[in-house]
């Protein structure tokens, strides 16, 4: 896949009115879901993760700019890094996918495959990976958590990073933030699960 899909001529909805389809619908249009479809498809419920990637591209899309270096980390990304790959064909960012339960041998296969570029992963804890994620190049830097089983508030304060995006389901208390500034926040009624609540963070100023 050597381009991104344009997600300017995207229409966003995040502040509209709910449409539980919408976020499907958006993804199910464009080319890359075909590509899209042999990570999700592996999902007991793809269409529910679906969603929850989605949302984290949707609610942090208006803080990604145009010809702007990026890099976006997705922490506790699960087995198959979705939201990583769904980063990879939909934006210009290099991504990197955190997670102890990457499945390597299989999203380097999906890499090969559809020669997805800016798409990279660690197989470890953010806490064990955090010091050589810190010494990377400096870039801006956004930050996913969806559904991810950490503490938001704890992980932030390990990277450099300038917004954050985070989807919580089981654990709320420590998968929403209660420290960092709130962008936006709510609940994404086109997410398909019951974890809906999410957030939009910032970094402390000064
Ligand atoms: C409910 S799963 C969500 C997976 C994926 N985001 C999804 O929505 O399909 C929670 C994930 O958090 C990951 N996780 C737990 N502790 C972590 C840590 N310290 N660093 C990185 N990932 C972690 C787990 O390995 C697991 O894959």
């Amino acid at each position: 896949m050597s381009e991104p899909d344009d997600l300017a001529n995207e229409p966003n909805h995040c502040g509209g009115s709910p449409a539980q389809g919408d976020y499907l619908d958006r993804l199910m249009r464009r080319a890359s879901f075909a590509a899209l479809w042999p990570l999700f498809a592996k999902a007991t419920k793809p269409a529910k993760e679906l969603t929850e990637s989605f949302s984290a591209l949707a609610h942090l899309r208006p803080l990604i700019r145009a010809s702007e270096p990026l890099r976006v980390l997705h922490i506790g990304d699960g087995a198959h890094a979705r939201t990583a790959a769904l980063f990879s064909l939909k934006t210009r960012a290099e991504n990197i996918s955190v997670d102890p339960l990457v499945n390597e041998p299989l999203v380097e296969a999906w890499r090969t495959q559809f020669e997805v570029r800016r798409f990279e992963w660690r197989k470890s804890s953010i806490e064990d990976a955090a010091l050589e994620l810190a010494q990377l190049p400096p870039m801006r830097t956004l930050v996913t958590f969806v559904h991810a089983h950490v503490n938001v508030d704890r992980v932030l304060g390990l990277l450099n990073w300038h917004a954050a995006f985070t989807l919580a389901c089981c654990l709320p208390g420590i998968q929403l933030s209660a420290t960092h500034r709130i962008h936006h926040s709510g609940l994404d009624l086109n997410v398909l699960s019951a974890g809906r609540s999410y957030q939009v963070l910032l970094p402390p100023t000064g």
